[in-house]
């Protein structure tokens, strides 16, 4: 059960602050929760920076952030003047020692000012590579003493490899308990991502099914259309392995192929999702072509626009050998999920913006009806929807009206927008609150982290080792290359296309 929002004073202390990241998710995200009264009564947002902008300046620059990024749109003139009134510019060079004990003494004057111990929320949105700067220089200036009231947020990639997620870590974890650091990956603030927990275990009749007995295959589908836009800089040394799978798909494998948690806890839940990892079978890098397909997008169309290839976009290699698309094929070797096989993709400029997770369940084991009745033309399936519609849809054979025997697949939809008539906080709101009142359940735990670097980690060798001989090979607007097709055809199954496609 979630603690109440933040009843203590908050001092939020945001490196990074006229970055990407606090533009278009941090600030827009507490603005929302500051209109919802989630903010505690005391907060001051300190917007740590290099520059000399004022805190005019600053709350100008959020203000177009919000407009474009907070699910409300501009904000109430009235609610957006006292929101501002909250921030505080703070000019602090991270290389430069002294300017922690500058940065500890203005939180300190807060909470001489407000009469007691504040709650201290420390978030990098800033390029992993400061990260571990930052954390020696919180702790050399005893910054991160009170575990009990100092959090520290990071924020993905955690590392480009195992190698450097480890070195990243160890610095974190050197200055910061492990009780005290927040990893974020936004897809487990999703509401739709959280309410597989709540599917799976507060309904009795799943989990009987839920299993190699009853299942056939999982698929996960993460696309989207968009391509890397300005973020070739970035992405050219990510990736999709990286930027999606080792992350946020490999998140969502975990909540649907976890054990059933014995406390709704964050460590219990942790525990539960580390052993999925753990028992994914490992990819030997000489069977990667087997289990993975790696693809990069071609010129294309996408809803009557034109779209450049990858090679083309800004700050990226003329010849690159990134992929903007990865396919994954696991199985998870425990007595639940032994042989059933979980396909994972995701991409950008595909044909649609889709994520959903779909549950294939057998065939019938004895087929009663006569042929020209039409059964297994389509298989039962159970789908999780997530963006761009939320909900669940059960897709089941029924009898098509008629004197004639034929079967059709028919569908059986929960949507949250009709069952609770209600917007749903973006996943950075969820978060940002959590993070607040200290529930650490929806942020990753370092083990984790490591497990899913170390199972991609064969996938990244061989692909850098081997550059791909058919870059580009999908073109925008299709449904991702023709490998990763083989990848399923091989076990005699195909990607099904995303039920409900409103990109
Ligand atoms: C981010 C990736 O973590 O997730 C992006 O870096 C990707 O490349 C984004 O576009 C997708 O998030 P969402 O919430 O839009 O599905």
């Amino acid at each position: 059960m979630k603690a109440a929002i933040a009843s203590s004073d908050t001092l939020f202390v945001l490196f990074g602050a006229s970055g990407d990241l606090a533009w278009r998710m941090v600030v827009p995200a507490l603005f929302d929760l500051y209109l919802d009264k989630h903010l505690p009564e005391r907060f001051r947002l300190l917007a740590v920076g290099r520059s000399d902008a004022g805190d005019a300046a600053l709350a100008e620059h959020y203000f177009k952030g919000v407009a474009e990024n907070s699910r409300r749109g501009a904000p109430p003139p009235d609610a957006w003047q006292a929101f501002c009134g909250m921030i505080r510019h703070i000019r602090i060079d991270v290389s430069a020692p002294e300017d922690f004990s500058k940065l500890g003494k203005a939180l300190e004057i807060y909470e001489t000012e407000w009469g007691g111990k504040a709650e201290r929320v420390f978030y990098l949105a800033t390029p992993p590579s400061l990260f571990e700067r930052i954390a020696l220089g919180l702790g050399a200036a005893g910054l991160s003493q009170d575990r009990d009231h100092v959090r520290m947020v990071v924020e993905k990639p955690l590392g480009n490899d195992l190698d450097s997620f480890r070195r990243i870590n160890d610095a974190l974890c050197r200055i910061f308990e492990e009780r005290q650091l927040f990893r974020i990956d936004h897809y487990l603030g999703k509401e739709t991502v959280q309410n597989i927990l709540a599917m799976r275990f507060a309904n009795p009749i799943f989990e009987p099914i839920w299993n190699r007995r009853y299942v056939d295959h999982v698929t996960i589908t993460v696309a989207e259309t968009l391509g890397v836009g300005k973020r070739g800089g970035y992405y050219e040394h990510a990736g999709a392995l990286r930027d999606m799978v080792q992350n946020h798909l490999l998140q969502l494998l975990c909540l649907v192929a976890m054990e059933p948690p014995v406390a709704y806890d964050a460590d219990d839940i942790r525990d539960k999702k580390v052993d999925v990892l753990h028992a994914v079978r490992p990819i030997p890098r000489d069977t990667v072509d087997s289990f993975a397909a790696r693809g990069q997008y071609a010129e294309g169309w996408i809803q009557g626009a034109k779209l450049a290839p990858y090679r083309d976009e800004a700050d990226v290699d003329p010849h690159s050998n990134t992929e903007t698309y990865a396919a994954l094929k696991l199985y998870v070797d425990n007595w639940r999920w032994q042989d059933v096989p979980f396909y994972l993709r995701t991409g950008k400029c595909l044909a649609a913006s889709v994520s959903e997770i779909s549950i294939r369940f057998r065939d019938v084991p004895h087929r009663a009806f006569p042929a020209s009745a039409g059964l297994n033309a389509q298989p039962t399936r159970l789908i999780i929807q997530m963006s761009p519609e939320q909900g669940i849809v059960l897709k089941f054979m029924a009898k098509e009206p008629g004197s004639q025997l034929r079967l059709r697949l028919v569908d059986m939809r929960f949507s949250y927008m009709e069952a609770f008539k209600t917007d749903t906080p973006a996943a950075y709101e969820t978060l940002l609150r959590d993070v607040m009142v200290g529930d650490a359940t929806l942020f990753m735990r370092a083990d984790q982290v490591e497990a899913a670097w170390k199972l991609v980690m064969p996938i990244l060798d061989v692909w850098a080792e081997n550059p791909a001989a058919d870059f580009p090979n999908y073109a925008a607007g299709t449904w991702g290359p023709e490998s990763a097709d083989l990848l399923v055809a091989r076990d005699g199954n195909s990607w099904l296309t995303p039920t409900i496609t409103k990109a």
